[in-house]
């Protein structure tokens, strides 16, 4: 059913440029109307300036227009079901609800279903500061 973000997300992680820890990522995302952005890893030689796949995703969330999220789909070429950093967590609980799907995969698809709730449970929400 979702296989389609598995895909999104695993060609994307082909085009990971992490030459430095040489752990390639891919994140895809589905807006609740049903566009798909996908995004990889981006590192620099500055090590701690680089950025993770999910965000690059949102960032092409955010300029394709926004709009909830439905589902996202996370892989890495060397550990199978890798699971969104904290602050990812935190950047994905931005536009998501926690209801939310989030699936982890390994090479061949989708091995586990969790939920943004799941991942972020107490995470600070920024309702207060708009
Ligand atoms: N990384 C991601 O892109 N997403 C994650 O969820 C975990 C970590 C990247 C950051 C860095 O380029 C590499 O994986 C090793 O930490």
């Amino acid at each position: 059913m979702s296989h389609d973000l598995f895909l999104a997300a695993k060609a994307a992680m082909a085009k990971a440029y992490a030459p430095y820890s040489k752990f390639p990522v891919g994140a895809a995302i589905r807006t609740v109307d049903g566009r798909v952005y996908a995004g990889a890893n981006i590192e620099v030689a500055s090590y701690p300036e680089g950025w993770c796949a999910e965000t690059t995703a949102l960032g092409h969330y955010v300029m394709g227009g926004g709009g909830g999220i439905r589902e996202v789909a996370v892989i890495a070429e060397r550990m199978a079901k890798v699971t969104p950093c904290g602050g990812c967590r935190q950047r994905l609980a931005e536009f998501a609800a926690p209801h939310t799907k989030i699936h982890l995969c390994d090479e061949t698809g989708i091995v586990e279903t969790v939920t943004m709730g799941d991942l972020l449970p107490y995470g600070f929400e920024g309702e207060i500061l708009k």
